[in-house]
């Protein structure tokens, strides 16, 4: 996400110079604050109570966490999480209610300007590695309970690191022109009880889903509207489409969608790379009411066939399945059967069917660390085969799958995969 809307900064700051003193737009844009929906001065035990419940939902709603929560000692709002970007590092903030450290002087209107308009008191521009281009429609309401919630947590008295941005990126006013191409002005969701207006308002606004799974617009990398989760490579893996449509193509039904949000695993695979945090932090402990309503919406409640195993597309290469029966069949079956709650089955995976085979080859590559998902599922490791496959070998074993499983032609080049290796190394 980061990498991806810094050349966005990038294309503005150009603009920024054009418009000769485009300095005096600092600031300008901070969207006008509705005003708070309770009186904090005066909560009863039972108002507080359903506040601070739902701040938690909101929180976890929004997955806060995956980037203010300290990669060292795991404290949820302590901040640290660095995001790496060709113009330098920048790290979540430390979001505890720390006054020193943290936002413990800050106001619910400060906390509403900075999630949903990315201004922080002081008229300080946010980077939209934040991303308030998605929570620029949070509820008033929303963002009350969350204000009650977080001042509630403990302090953690750790100073934010400072972002290490080069020039011109280290200044906030380029980040201002940003927002001014990009950001839509914060206006409240319109929500209400119905299912899928509930599950809308969780994929886009609170989920922010299309950070990662929607294209970004070639001029300034915001959102690509107009290609609504239709899916993007971002940060060396790709981030399929999530349209009902193409959900329907790869298996997927609204009850194993809620799987896949709640364990991290269901017959189409496991949660890998960056989506790995966002069901660790986020979909997990969300209530389950919430992730079926994101299914729902996702899914538009069509019926849909479900997982089946597709027929190979022409003749499959040997030397493919010579590599996929000598060192992938031990775990992961002859037939891509898979084990239960051990190694996932390649028949039904969708990682072979997307339209580039980079997931696939980075998963190959790197292999995964033995991990606990979610509710009591946990996985054994896969191995890494980095050093073990030559481009060549990693393009006919790719190559086998992608025709075995995946429905897709084994057109892939050791050329093609050796691009594929520098875009995941160019991420790290
Ligand atoms: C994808 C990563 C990401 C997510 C998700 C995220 N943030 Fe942030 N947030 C950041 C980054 C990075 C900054 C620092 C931006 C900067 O320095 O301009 C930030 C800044 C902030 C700030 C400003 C702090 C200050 O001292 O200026 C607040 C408040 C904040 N985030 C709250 C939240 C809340 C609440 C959520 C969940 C609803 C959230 N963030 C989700 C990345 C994220
Ligand atoms: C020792 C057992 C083992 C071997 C050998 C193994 N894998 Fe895996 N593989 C796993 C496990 C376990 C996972 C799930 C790991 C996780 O997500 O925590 C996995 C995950 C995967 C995934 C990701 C699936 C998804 O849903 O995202 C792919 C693709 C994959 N393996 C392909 C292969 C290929 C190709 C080979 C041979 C080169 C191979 N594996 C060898 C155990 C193995
Ligand atoms: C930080 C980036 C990021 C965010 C935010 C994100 N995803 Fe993902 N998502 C990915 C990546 C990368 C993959 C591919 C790896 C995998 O399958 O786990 C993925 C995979 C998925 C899949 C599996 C699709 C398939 O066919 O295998 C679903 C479903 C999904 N995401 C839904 C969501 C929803 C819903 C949200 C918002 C609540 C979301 N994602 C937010 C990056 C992201």
């Amino acid at each position: 996400m980061a990498k991806t809307w810094i050349k966005g900064l990038g294309a503005a700051a150009v603009l920024g110079v054009l418009v000769a003193g485009g300095m005096y737009l600092y600031g300008s844009a901070s969207g006008d604050v509705p005003p708070a929906t309770v009186d904090f001065a005066k909560l009863g035990p039972q108002e507080f109570d359903t506040l601070y419940k739902r701040g938690e939902q909101v929180f976890r709603g929004g997955d806060c966490a995956a980037c203010h929560s300290s990669p060292q000692t795991g404290a949820e709002l302590a901040g640290g999480v660095p995001m790496v970007t060709p113009m330098g590092t920048l790290y979540g903030t430390n979001i505890s209610p720390s006054k020193e450290h943290g936002i413990g002087n800050w106001t619910a209107d400060d906390l509403y300007r900075a999630v949903a308009a990315g201004m922080a008191p002081g008229r300080k521009n946010l980077y939209p590695a934040m991303p308030y281009a998605s929570y620029h429609q949070i509820t008033r309401a929303d963002v009350d309970a969350l204000w009650v919630w977080l001042m509630k947590q403990p302090a953690v008295e750790v100073a934010n690191k400072p972002s290490e941005m080069s020039f011109p990126f280290n200044i906030r006013p380029a980040v201002a022109m940003w927002n001014v191409l990009n950001r839509p002005a914060a206006k409240e969701f319109d929500i209400s009880m119905d299912e899928l207006v509930r599950g809308k308002y969780l994929v886009d606004v609170l989920g922010h889903c299309a950070e990662c799974h929607s294209p970004r617009t070639k001029a300034t990398f915001a959102m690509d509207g107009s290609h609504y989760l239709e899916g993007n490579t971002i940060e060396g893996s790709y981030a399929p489409a999530l349209t009902p449509d193409a959900l329907s193509e790869r298996g997927w039904t609204k009850d194993d969608l809620v799987k896949f949000f709640r364990t991290g695993v269901s017959p189409q695979g496991v949660m890998t790379f960056r989506m790995s945090s966002v069901l660790e932090h986020s979909t997990s402990r969300m209530p389950e009411a919430d992730v079926r309503a994101m299914a729902a919406y996702l899914t538009q409640n069509r019926e849909m066939p479900g997982p089946k195993v597709k027929a190979a597309e022409g003749q499959t290469s040997v030397k493919g399945e010579n590599l996929y029966l000598g060192l992938c069949a031990g775990c992961h079956g002859a037939q891509g059967q898979g084990q239960p709650h051990s190694s996932v089955p390649m028949s039904t995976n969708t990682t072979a069917m997307f339209p580039t085979p980079i997931n696939l080859i980075r998963v190959i590559r790197e292999g995964v660390h033995e991990r606990d998902l979610a509710q009591g599922e946990r996985m054994q490791t896969m191995p890494a085969y980095a050093d073990k496959l030559s481009n060549e070998e990693m393009a006919d074993l790719v190559n086998y799958m992608r025709q075995t499983w995946g429905g897709r032609p084994g057109d892939v080049s050791a050329a093609q995969v050796a691009e594929h290796v520098k875009t995941i190394e160019h991420s790290k």
